[in-house]
């Protein structure tokens, strides 16, 4: 028995074909019944007719309750209406078989749920079709970042994630007993081993979890997120804003061009995402800072103009990054942030030391910062100097140091922020909808 998938029904118009799934949906119509049914490629719709079929199959069928794992056979006919995802043809049921009668009583029945219950039951709401269609958009992110960077020269090479040392701040460190070593941390980057692993192969990306014990509770926070991280040696921050425009314009086009249907069952407006075109818009930090000044001179709305007040100096919020991204429809680079908000590693802007060789990449409507990368400290003493101007110990990075010691370059490299890229592309509201299994600061459950 050859077994088809949805994915595939929309060759296969007129042809008898088996289906293997679960039961998402059924509707009742007298002789007919409507089955959704979902199995991991699609959802289609399967129609049981009254007169084609036994007497107790046509029953059975009209009992069955969500979620019923199920075999189909029927032949495929193309109709526009029919819904589904990718839609458009549905299948004529002439025999089932069930697998499994589910139990009657599935949590994540089609009502609407609160938030909380849903992620209490993120086991089962990834069944969902709004969760399937973002976790396979997910995919293709991970999928064609990997492919435009193993293309382009890089070689993948995985980090440590138990490691000595704090490297994005000590703040948001994950700690963990690490036998008679002491204390070891969650890596919170692999960008430090990349340094190293770049003067070994010139052009690197790591691609893992990451651990960030953030306190704070926003849309764009998790504890646990995928990050891709490339280094380059021999590259500057002009150099690293083409690598990183041309990576995030081939993400968005491969997603396109293989997730429309997703998109659009998203609701998503895929005209945003059609009109990205590289080069992306470069502002300096100093340039930001003037046109939120004009953004707060112009803003009526005693409230919005209180959120846009802004200090050179600072970081940027989620308001400040929305007002600035609002000005373009494009991501929009923001280079030369000031030293003391930014890592330790960073390259000093020449002749102005309170700035540093820094680059984010903002998303357009609202998303914010989806990739944070710099220039790195390429000489000894002044990198030693940032070490202990932050505090840090300096034992965990003599190995660190020692890359400035034996054949130090120019060097840069960033990280993408998977659930981040993943949410703008699709257009939801908040990151923990772009993981499978979300951590964030008031859950580790499921
Ligand atoms: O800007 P970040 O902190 O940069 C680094 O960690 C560098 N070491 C990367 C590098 O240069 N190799 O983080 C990079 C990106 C952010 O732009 C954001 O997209 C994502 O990682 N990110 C988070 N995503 C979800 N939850 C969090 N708590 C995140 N923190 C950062
Ligand atoms: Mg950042």
């Amino acid at each position: 028995m050859e077994v088809t998938r949805v994915c595939d029904l929309a060759r296969l118009a007129g042809r008898e074909v088996v289906l293997q799934g679960w039961v998402y949906n059924r509707t009742d119509k007298g002789k007919l019944c409507f089955l959704l049914l979902r199995d991991g490629s699609g959802f289609a719709q399967c129609v049981a007719f009254k007169g084609d079929l036994s007497i107790a199959l046509f029953d059975q069928i009209i009992r069955l309750p969500q979620e019923s794992a199920v075999r189909v056979k029927g032949i495929v006919r193309e109709d526009k209406r029919a819904p589904g995802i990718p839609g458009g043809y549905e299948v004529s049921i002439q025999d089932l078989e069930v697998i499994q009668a589910a139990a009657s009583d599935y949590p994540m029945a089609l009502k609407d749920h609160g938030v909380d219950f849903a992620l209490d039951h993120r086991h089962l709401w990834i069944r969902m079709p709004s969760q399937w269609c973002i976790l396979r958009v997910r995919a293709t992110v991970m999928a064609a970042a990997r492919e435009w960077l193993d293309q382009n020269g890089f070689i993948g090479m995985d980090t440590p994630i138990l490691t000595p040392a704090a490297a994005e701040g000590t703040t948001t460190l994950f700690e963990t007993e690490y036998f008679d070593e002491g204390k070891a941390y969650l890596a919170q980057t692999g960008q430090l081993y990349n340094e190293a692993n770049i003067a070994a192969f010139g052009r690197v990306y790591c691609f893992g979890p990451t651990f960030r014990a953030e306190k704070s509770k926003t849309r764009r926070h998790l504890t646990e997120f995928w990050m891709l991280e490339p280094e380059v040696a021999f590259c500057d921050l002009d150099q690293l804003m083409e690598i990183e425009e041309q990576m995030i314009a081939h993400i968005a086009e491969r997603v396109l061009r293989e997730r429309e249907p997703e998109l659009k069952s998203l609701g998503r407006d895929v005209s945003r995402i059609s009109g990205l075109r590289s080069p992306f818009p470069r502002i300096s930090y100093d340039d930001a800072v003037e046109r939120l000044a004009s953004l707060h001179a112009q803003e009526t709305d005693p409230d919005k103009r209180s959120l846009l007040e802004f200090q050179w100096g600072n970081d940027f919020g989620a308001p400040h990054e929305s007002a600035l991204t609002g000005q373009f429809d494009q991501p929009v680079f923001v280079y030369g942030y000031p030293t003391a908000v930014k890592a330790f590693y960073m390259e000093p802007w020449p002749g102005r030391a309170e700035v540093c060789k820094s680059v984010d990449l903002l998303a357009p409507e609202g998303y914010g910062e989806i990739c944070g990368g710099s220039e790195r400290i390429a000489d000894h003493d002044t990198l030693l100097r940032r070490i202990r101007e932050h505090g840090l110990p300096e034992a965990p990075f003599k190995w660190y140091l020692e890359l400035r010691k034996f054949g130090s370059v120019p060097h840069s490299g960033f990280g993408m922020g998977v659930e981040r890229v993943t949410a703008w592309l699709c257009g939801t509201e908040h990151i923990r909808e772009a993981i499978p299994f979300p951590r964030t600061i008031k859950r580790v459950y499921p």
